[in-house]
C-alpha cells in the first residue's frame, strides 16, 4: 500500500512538473530566501537588458555600445594574438578550446575587460544578486574543421538562473557556428508539450511543430556582436558550421548562488566590479 502510494505521488509529481520547475525546486532547496527574492521581491529594479532577457529569454546587441567609453578593440586583439600562438595546438588536438576558464581568469586582460565591459554587473541584475563567474572560453573553429559546440538544441542544468554572454571576436555570419536560441515563451510551450530534463540533446525533428514556421534567433553578426541568454531557461545550441566558415567566440558565463551541480565555481562576481 505505502509502495503504491509513493509510487502514484512520484507520478504526479513528474506528470505536473517540467526541468524548469525542477531546477527551481533544487535551487529553493539550497538558496531559499535568494528564489524568494528573485521571484517576489526584485521586479521594479532591473535594466532593460534584464528586463528582455526576463520577458523573452535573451538580448543582443553591440559591446561596444555597452562599454559605454570603453574600448572591446584592445581585449579583441590580445584574443586575437592567442588564438594565432594556439593555432598549431588546436589543429593537432581538433579542439576547438583556444583557452579555457582557468587560463584566461588569471590572465590580466580578461580580468580588465570583464571589469570595463560591466558584464558581471549584468548578470547580478538578472541573477538578483552576486553571483560566480563559472566559465570563460575561447572557442575556434576553422573551415572545415570537424565540429564546435553543440549543435542540437538542448537546456543547461544545474541552476534557476545563469547568464551565458556569447561575443563574436571575428564578423559571424549566419551559418558561422553562432549561438542559435528559441525565445522563452516558444521554450515554455514545447516544455509544456514534451518533458526534457537538462542536457538532453533534441533532434530538429523532435521541436519541429514549435521552430516550424518561427524566426529562430541568433548571434550571427560582425565582431563585438553580444548574445546574452539563460541556458537553463531557453533552448540553444550552436556549432552548425557551412564548411567554408569560421568561428571565433568568447563565451563568458555567471551562475547565482543556487547553483546546484558539483563543478566548481572559478570566482565571485563580486571581484569584477
Ligand atoms: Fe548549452
Amino acid at each position: 500500500m505505502k509502495v503504491r502510494i509513493k509510487n502514484s505521488l512520484r507520478k504526479f509529481i513528474y506528470s505536473s512538473i517540467n526541468y524548469k520547475h525542477w531546477c527551481l525546486i533544487k535551487s529553493f532547496m539550497k538558496e531559499p530566501r535568494y528564489v524568494f527574492n528573485c521571484l517576489f521581491r526584485q521586479k521594479n529594479k532591473k535594466t532593460d537588458i534584464t528586463k528582455k532577457i526576463l520577458t523573452e529569454g535573451f538580448y543582443t546587441g553591440d559591446l561596444n555600445k555597452i562599454m559605454g567609453d570603453s574600448s572591446w578593440e584592445n581585449t579583441r586583439s590580445e584574443l586575437l594574438k592567442l588564438k594565432d600562438s594556439e593555432e598549431e595546438r588546436c589543429k593537432s588536438k581538433q579542439t576547438r578550446y583556444v583557452a579555457r576558464s582557468k587560463e584566461l581568469v588569471d590572465s590580466g586582460f580578461i580580468n580588465e575587460f570583464i571589469k570595463e565591459s560591466g558584464l558581471a554587473k549584468i548578470a547580478e541584475d538578472y541573477i538578483g544578486g552576486s553571483g560566480y563567474l563559472s566559465v570563460i572560453e575561447l572557442w575556434w573553429a576553422w573551415p572545415n574543421f570537424k565540429k564546435s559546440g553543440y549543435p542540437q538544441f538542448h537546456l543547461d542544468r544545474g541552476d534557476f538562473r545563469s547568464l551565458h554572454f556569447f561575443i563574436n571576436v571575428i564578423d559571424m555570419p549566419k551559418g558561422s557556428g553562432e549561438s542559435l536560441l528559441i525565445d522563452k515563451k516558444k521554450t515554455d510551450e514545447f516544455l509544456s508539450k514534451r518533458k526534457t530534463w537538462g542536457a538532453e540533446m533534441l533532434e530538429d525533428k523532435v521541436i519541429s511543430d514549435v521552430i516550424e514556421g518561427y524566426d529562430v534567433q541568433n548571434g550571427s553578426g560582425p565582431s563585438g556582436t553580444i548574445l546574452m541568454f539563460d541556458p537553463g531557461h531557453v533552448l540553444h545550441c550552436g556549432g552548425r558550421m557551412t564548411p567554408e566558415s569560421e568561428r571565433l567566440s568568447l563565451l563568458v558565463s555567471f551562475h547565482s548562488k543556487a547553483k546546484f551541480l558539483k563543478e566548481g565555481f572559478l570566482r565571485p562576481s563580486t571581484n569584477f566590479h
